[in-house]
């Protein structure tokens, strides 16, 4: 969307409650970090401006809730969305085969008028935890996940450590962009 000479991209997180979309969100946007859970309710956005190719871009962030009772989000809200960022536990096996569920859900609340080419990011969270024993799901198995959906961009993140967080919004960012 265009508003005057900068460029609004309405970006909307997804996942499972608990695999950190608001952490990765206070990460990039405040650097900060709590280690006490705080279930998101309803959806709420929080803006972020960054330089691309000199062009300002104001990234809005939307936070939705992971928790099934917390869901109050209409098809409005999805409406006009200009990336999806998924979301995932690379420590709960769980979380990973929700991501369907997610996609389509996405998918059909938003009805994007060129659904294969809709740029969704996949975040696999939570990789600081893996001392090798807790991760559930490897990065290969990831990959072929984004394979199959039309070659979605993948990083392994953590919210915690703030590892590869700018990288992955840089690109949620750039492939938005790459869509209007
Ligand atoms: P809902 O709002 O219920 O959908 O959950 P959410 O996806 O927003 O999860 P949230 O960001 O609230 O994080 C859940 C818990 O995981 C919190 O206790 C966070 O501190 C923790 N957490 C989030 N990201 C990371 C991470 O990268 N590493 C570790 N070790 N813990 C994390
Ligand atoms: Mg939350």
């Amino acid at each position: 969307m265009l508003m005057s000479d900068r460029m609004l991209l309405k970006v909307i997180v997804l996942g499972d409650s608990g695999v950190g979309k608001t952490s990765l969100m206070n990460q990039y946007v405040y650097n900060k970090f709590n280690k006490q859970y705080k279930a998101t309710i309803g959806a709420d956005f929080v803006t972020k401006e960054l330089h691309i190719d000199e062009k300002l871009v104001t990234l809005q962030i939307w936070d939705t809730a992971g928790q099934e009772r917390f869901h109050s989000l209409g098809v409005a809200f999805y409406r006009g969305a200009d990336c999806c960022i998924l979301v995932y536990d690379v420590n709960i096996q769980k979380t990973f085969e929700t991501l369907q569920t997610w996609h389509q859900e996405f998918l059909k609340q938003a009805d994007p008028s060129e659904p294969e080419s809709f740029p969704f990011v996949l975040l696999g969270n939570k990789v600081d935890t893996d001392g090798g024993s807790s991760r559930a799901v490897s990065e290969k198995t990831a990959r072929e996940w984004c394979a199959l959906k039309g070659n979605i961009p993948y990083y392994e993140t953590s919210a915690k450590e703030n590892y590869n967080v700018d990288d992955a919004f840089l690109c949620v960012a750039k492939t938005a962009l790459a869509n209007e």
